[in-house]
């Protein structure tokens, strides 16, 4: 079995040339939204979700090839990167890996806009993809369920935040929201990934188990990263002065 990082120096190039084929297919050269959607992307980015798909896909499934696995991988970038560009307007920030965010740069309309293209952009590859029709009917309904879970995390975080001015909310209600806006986001691709492989029931069960503890822990990391840490952000603390349920607020 190959390890996370033999993956990762074979299939880091494969991603990023996939993700400008895709937007060079779906998108007409030099349209505004081409030159958008590349800006954001090139910002950098570590391609964690693409190659936990590809991981996992091929931890089951070693013959499996890379024109089944890199469209659904591409796709989860895609959707990650569409909640990223949409979480930076919700939360107000004008840095994201050490460069403007989609939206300070172009407008706050155009960040929407973005966001709202790369999602469906994301199920049109999945929809295109060289797979068995029910093959991708799973896949769809997986990155339907996932980005819906996701979305609902968002707005979780905004109505915990609300009733923070009130009293602190509990651990339980804490991890409830980051299962939705970042566990979501890990198990969609390692599910996805052992869909493709053909898994059986038991292990999809046992990956889920281990994507949501998965997604928790790197949710922590990331809110302490805010304030201890380094987020390509001018300031620390974001969190902080956004008036976040973080987990370092939650445990104070
Ligand atoms: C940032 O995720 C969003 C969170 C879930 C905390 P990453 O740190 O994986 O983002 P990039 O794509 O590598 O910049
Ligand atoms: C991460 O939330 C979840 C999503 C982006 C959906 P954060 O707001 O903590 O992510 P960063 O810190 O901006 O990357
Ligand atoms: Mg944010
Ligand atoms: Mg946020
Ligand atoms: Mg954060």
């Amino acid at each position: 079995m190959k390890s996370f990082q033999e993956i990762q120096s074979s299939y880091l190039a494969k991603i990023d040339a996939g993700f400008s084929h895709a937007i060079g297919e779906q998108f007409q050269k030099n349209s505004a939204i081409r030159e958008m959607l590349n800006y954001h992307y090139n910002t950098g980015g570590k391609r964690l979700r693409p190659l936990a798909s590809i991981f996992v896909a091929k931890a089951l499934a070693p013959q499996i090839s890379d024109s089944e696995i890199l469209p659904v991988a591409i796709a989860v970038e895609m959707i990650h990167n569409a909640t990223l560009i949409h979480d930076d307007i919700q939360d107000g920030d004008e840095m994201r890996r050490s460069q403007p965010t989609l939206w300070k740069k172009y407008s706050l309309a155009q960040g929407i806009n973005c966001g709202d293209i790369l999602f469906f952009s994301a199920l049109q590859l999945v929809q295109e993809a060289p797979l068995a029709a029910d093959l991708k009917l799973s896949l769809l309904k997986l990155f339907q369920e996932k980005t819906r879970f996701v979305i609902e995390g968002q707005v979780s975080e905004f109505t915990l935040k609300e009733k923070l001015q009130e009293q602190i909310s509990s651990l339980a209600e804490y991890e409830s929201m980051a299962q939705g806006k970042t566990a979501a986001l890990f198990s969609l691709p390692i599910l996805a990934g052992a869909l493709l492989a053909g898994a059986d029931e038991k292990k999809i069960i046992n990956l889920e188990a281990g994507a949501a503890a998965l997604g928790l822990a790197f949710q922590i990391q990331d809110d302490l990263l805010d304030l201890w840490g380094e987020k390509g952000r001018m300031e620390k603390g974001s969190d902080i002065a956004e008036g976040k349920l973080s987990y370092p607020v939650v445990c104070a």
